[in-house]
């Protein structure tokens, strides 16, 4: 039986599959189980910032496996303080303490049950269009109904305010809230970057009425936007800040670092029987050197910059609108993005969707500006045939 059915037989059917066997992958390449060549602009949705099979990465992973792969939080471990003090380095001033998990959404869970334990308050206000992963808690706050609807009631004193609206956060905080939890550029929500007025504003407003200020970059964080986080673009401290996705080089891990403002913090309170585990962290050493080493910020402003540039020379009237920050570009559509993205991959192309008409590209950071020009050439090829009323299996 060949991979796809094998698979097929023993999936609950919970995450939609496009018919495509991936076995091997290098830099921003994909190879199917034919042997076919894909250019990879999903990175596993936005995890390979550092390419596949990436020399640091699979150097460190091979000798920690030879060293010790796992140890409960309860012993010290030269690899967890290594890789905390180096988060701790890399990110805002001030934000030095941090709780290892092993996802997103587990990243986003811890930093809601600090925020409630710090302020005593249940509230968290997060945003219209936001995504911030699938567990009950991160589920709370991602805004789509069709995540959501079927496992209400969800926790309750989460509210939804208009994203980039700082008048509509203004009159939602009232004495319960907790915090306010937002993605500097929503992902999932169709790649929408935030104006820098509102940002700054957002720290302001929050510091002014005594919440806490959460930044999911799970998506943005390690480079992805053009600057190590995307909170640096603006001069934006959170006092929580969420991260995960491209953290390990590829390898499950999820952190929240929280600073000053987040006290009385419980013993016990919250664990994570892998969180902080020394191989997570000795791969996540490596790849945050990679990207140090590198450049790899500079390289996503630059090369994100020409992409969108090349993108914006294509003329289709089926474009509403090109947008993004560094390597994390949205093409929006005014029709359905999935029969594009089928044929995307048909072109040897893998891209993602951002909500139904958004074509999301978060490519490698190491990808090549060629690599890059023909992407470009293939979505102005895609968007040359007539698709919009073709049927696709991740609509
Ligand atoms: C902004 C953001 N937060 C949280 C998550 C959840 O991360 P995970 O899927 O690792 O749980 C995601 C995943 O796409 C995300 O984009």
């Amino acid at each position: 039986m060949d991979t796809i059915e094998l698979e097929k037989r023993h999936a609950t059917g919970v995450v939609p599959q496009r018919e495509l066997a991936i076995v091997r992958g290098d830099g921003a390449v994909l190879w199917d189980d034919h042997g076919n060549e894909y250019i990879d602009c999903m990175s596993g949705h936005g995890v390979a910032i550092i390419g596949h099979n990436n020399p640091y990465v699979a150097e460190a992973i091979c000798q920690q496996a030879r060293q010790l792969i796992s140890l409960s939080g309860s012993f010290y471990n030269d690899q967890r303080a290594k890789a905390m003090a180096k988060l701790a380095e890399i990110a805002p001033e001030g934000l030095s303490r941090v709780f290892l998990s092993n996802s997103g959404a587990e990243a986003v869970e811890a930093a809601i049950k600090f925020a409630r334990m710090a302020t005593g308050k249940p509230g968290i206000i997060a945003t219209m269009r936001g995504f911030h992963g699938r567990t009950m808690g991160a589920l709370s706050a991602t805004w789509e109904k069709k995540y959501r609807q079927p496992f209400e009631p969800l926790v309750p004193e989460f509210s939804h305010v208009a994203y980039d609206n700082l008048n509509a956060l203004q009159e939602a905080i009232n004495d319960k809230t907790a915090a306010v939890l937002i993605e500097v550029v929503q992902g999932e929500g169709g790649v929408r970057p935030a104006s820098p007025e509102y940002l700054k504003g957002l720290q302001a407003l929050c510091q002014e009425r005594g919440v806490l200020l959460i930044l999911d970059e799970v998506q943005t964080g390690f480079g992805r936007t053009g600057k190590m986080f995307a909170c640096n673009h603006y001069d934006l401290t959170p006092d929580i800040l969420c991260l995960g996705k491209a953290i390990g080089g590829g390898v499950p891990m999820g952190a929240t670092l929280i600073g000053p403002r987040v006290q009385n913090i419980l013993p016990m309170s919250h664990g994570s029987t892998f969180g902080g585990n020394p191989l997570a962290a000795a791969a996540s050493l490596a790849a945050i050197r990679y990207i140090e080493d590198h450049d790899l910020p500079r390289q996503a402003a630059e090369k994100g910059q020409h992409f969108m540039e090349r993108l914006r020379q294509i003329s289709s009237p089926k474009i509403r609108e090109i947008r993004g920050l560094g390597l994390m570009v949205g093409v929006e559509l005014r029709s359905k993005a999935a029969p594009y993205l089928a044929a995307l991959m048909q072109e040897r192309v893998l891209a993602l969707p951002a909500g139904r008409t958004v074509l999301r590209f978060l490519p490698p950071l190491v990808i090549s500006i060629e690599q890059l020009d023909r992407a470009a050439e293939a979505v102005e090829r895609v968007l040359q045939a007539d698709l919009d009323s073709a049927q696709s299996d991740e609509e």
